[in-house]
């Protein structure tokens, strides 16, 4: 996952594929590479670390060609190494191919490569798409690709060559972003627009299902089954800091944007509603090691502690085992009760934060199993954790945490959907019914950020409130906290998350006409109890914004401002209410002038105690 740029025309491929590279840096990688086909053969260049690296390996002078693609890893399956960094290739170096996104059934394909004695370089899922584009080549690089794809199951951008036939790029899309970029005698392709705009400003936006030729000259669109597709082209307008942002004005707005592809792939390949299967492959726990597990203990801070308290209610409602969450810094400077059959779960976007890392160390000396739930594939903490589970939710700009905190409970639900199931206390046909749930959440999210703008409406009525109260109960109290943090972080306005029924027992004291309360109130086990907390705040004049379920037809009756967010199952409806108060905190910074992205006083990854 990451940057993808290639080329082909009259000038140094390499110089214009680095350069589309560099564009393409501040999303963030951790490995590159680059091939060419030079002299009727394949030379491949790939480097740990930064680009310059992978410049001086390359040692540019001396590696001219017509014809390149060129990639930044950031990696999700295997960790950032020479090996793991792309292009890869098939054993006999005539294919090569650089890939976003995540082959669902790699593994399988992977092993029926394997017994037929093909030897696989590194631990990626991208590789088997090398060998199997190999497998069908017949002199003629379109059809193997068209042919190669229909055995994928997955997301992908992508871009091949071969050495055979040096005068085209191959490259497809779905569910992945790619653009070809339309030159005089020359032709581009990239994964993101600013790497292009030095270029060309003409662009086709490729479709799911797409698969283009390019040759210097010619750029042909067919599907799978080799019909021709007709795509528009393009003039973007855009400067390079806007394109950075696929037009959003903060990264933070991108990244909300982006929440239905970051969930969709936190569950790709790891749920089958209609088996009632989960299958998480990186956590090696058996169903004797999970019975005997006494205790789970979730450590975490900041966003990914929220999303903590969110799990200790699956863990405990699902897989019915006792868990406790607590924060970092404060775990590890008491003594807890610690022994090998306690389950310690870290959370941590980065992987990196210094407090939860040395909780982690601290389980780890007490002889604790240890899981690390992460967004960066190889950090810290997935090295040193007995197990792994990865939410895929690419590089987070924004220092504020948005699609991480969504991820992570998508991630974490799954888990204990399929410890429950492992565990006898959920059957199959009530998996069934969740996976089933989880596998709509990227629609409803992304049907509710169609109407991000009405969250604008409201936002417009308070930004200039310096007090705020965050209500929530049961489930959503986390996301009562998650909403409070988020508007403190990026707007410096005071707020503060509260369980709603624990209100009269001080903040009710705040609340007058001056004061917005946020009450998130969807339908749930404990929705009566929260309107009637919400009843009481409105006694004592308080302002109402209420986060209601879209079928609730009372709720305007209750809230002086109502957001609706779609009905889902309470358990997975933090995933969808803490989206209102991401926007909320997001337009009002926006309105003080805040600068959203960078805010004062915050580091992205706090790697000192
Ligand atoms: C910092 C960031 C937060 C993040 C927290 C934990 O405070 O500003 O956005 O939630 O660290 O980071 P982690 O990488 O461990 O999830």
């Amino acid at each position: 996952m990451c940057g993808i740029v290639g080329y082909i025309g009259e000038k140094n491929a390499v110089d214009i594929v680095l350069d589309g590279l560099k564009k393409l840096e501040y999303r963030g990688y951790d490995s590159s590479g680059i091939a060419v086909v030079k002299d009727g053969q394949l030379q491949i260049r790939r480097s740990v670390g930064k680009l310059k690296n992978l410049e001086e390996n390359i040692e540019k002078k001396h590696l001219k060609a017509n014809i390149s693609i060129g990639h930044t890893r950031w990696a999700t399956h295997g960790k950032p190494s020479e090996e793991n960094a792309h292009p890869h290739t098939d054993p006999t170096k005539s294919i090569v191919i650089v890939h976003n996104g995540i082959i669902e059934n790699y593994a399988e394909l992977k092993s029926g490569l394997e017994k037929e004695g093909k030897e696989f370089k590194s631990e990626t899922d991208s590789e088997v798409i090398a060998h199997l584009i190999k497998k069908h080549y017949k002199n003629n690089l379109l059809f193997a690709v068209q042919e190669t794809l229909k055995e994928i199951k997955g997301s992908y951008a992508l871009g091949v060559i071969c050495k055979d036939e040096p005068d085209k790029i191959i490259c497809a899309r779905q569910d992945a972003p790619l653009i070809v970029g339309i030159g005089e005698g020359e032709n581009f392709l990239a994964s993101d627009i600013p790497a292009l705009l030095s270029y060309t400003r003409d662009m086709i936006f490729l479709e799911n299902g797409d698969i283009a030729e390019l040759t210097a000259n010619k750029i042909t669109i067919t599907d799978i089954e080799n019909n021709v597709k007709k795509r528009e082209v393009k003039n973007i307008k855009w400067d390079c800091v806007q394109a950075e942002k696929e037009g959003y004005k903060h990264f933070m707005l991108k990244e909300i944007h982006e929440q239905p592809r970051t969930i969709e792939d936190t569950f790709r390949g790891r749920i089958y509603p209609d088996e009632g299967r989960v299958y998480l492959e990186e956590v090696k726990l058996s169903k004797e090691d999970i019975k005997n597990i006494s205790n789970v203990y979730i450590v975490a801070c900041g966003t990914s502690y929220h999303s903590g308290l969110v799990s200790k209610f699956l863990f405990e409602n699902f897989a019915k085992m006792h868990t406790e969450v607590d924060i970092a810094s404060e775990f590890r400077y008491r003594e807890p009760i610690l022994n090998d059959r306690i389950l310690v779960i870290v959370i941590s976007q980065s992987g990196e934060t210094a407090d939860t890392l040395a909780a982690l160390r601290l389980a780890k000396s007490k002889g604790c199993i240890t899981l690390a739930v992460c967004n960066i594939v190889g950090s810290s903490m997935s090295r040193e954790a007995d197990h792994v589970l990865y939410t895929h939710c690419g590089p987070e700009i924004c220092v504020a945490s948005t699609k991480a905190f969504t991820g992570q409970i998508a991630a974490l639900y799954m888990l204990a959907l399929d410890w429950a199931c492992r565990k006898e206390s959920l059957s199959k046909e009530e998996l069934k019914k969740y996976l089933k749930e989880l596998w709509e959440v990227p629609v409803k999210v992304g049907n509710f950020l169609k109407q991000a703008e009405s969250v604008h409406e409201v936002a417009k009525k308070f930004a200039h409130k310096r007090d705020f109260l965050y209500l929530g109960r049961n489930v959503n109290y986390p996301v009562a906290l998650e909403g409070a943090l988020k508007l403190k972080e990026i707007s410096y306005i005071h707020a503060e998350g509260y369980a709603a029924g624990e209100m009269k027992h001080g903040p009710i004291a705040l609340i007058d006409d001056d004061m917005p309360v946020v009450a998130i109130a969807v339908k749930s086990r404990v929705y009566k109890k929260i309107i009637s907390n919400i009843e009481e705040a409105k006694a004592r004049g308080g302002t109402i914004i209420l986060i209601a379920s879209e079928s609730d037809k009372t709720a305007l009756d209750k809230g002086d401002n109502v957001i609706y967010v779609p009905d889902c199952d309470e358990f997975i409806s933090p995933i969808l209410s803490v989206i209102p108060l991401q926007l909320l905190s997001y337009y009002v910074a926006v309105m003080l002038g805040c600068d959203v992205d960078q805010p004062r006083n915050l580091a992205k990854s706090v790697t000192v105690e």
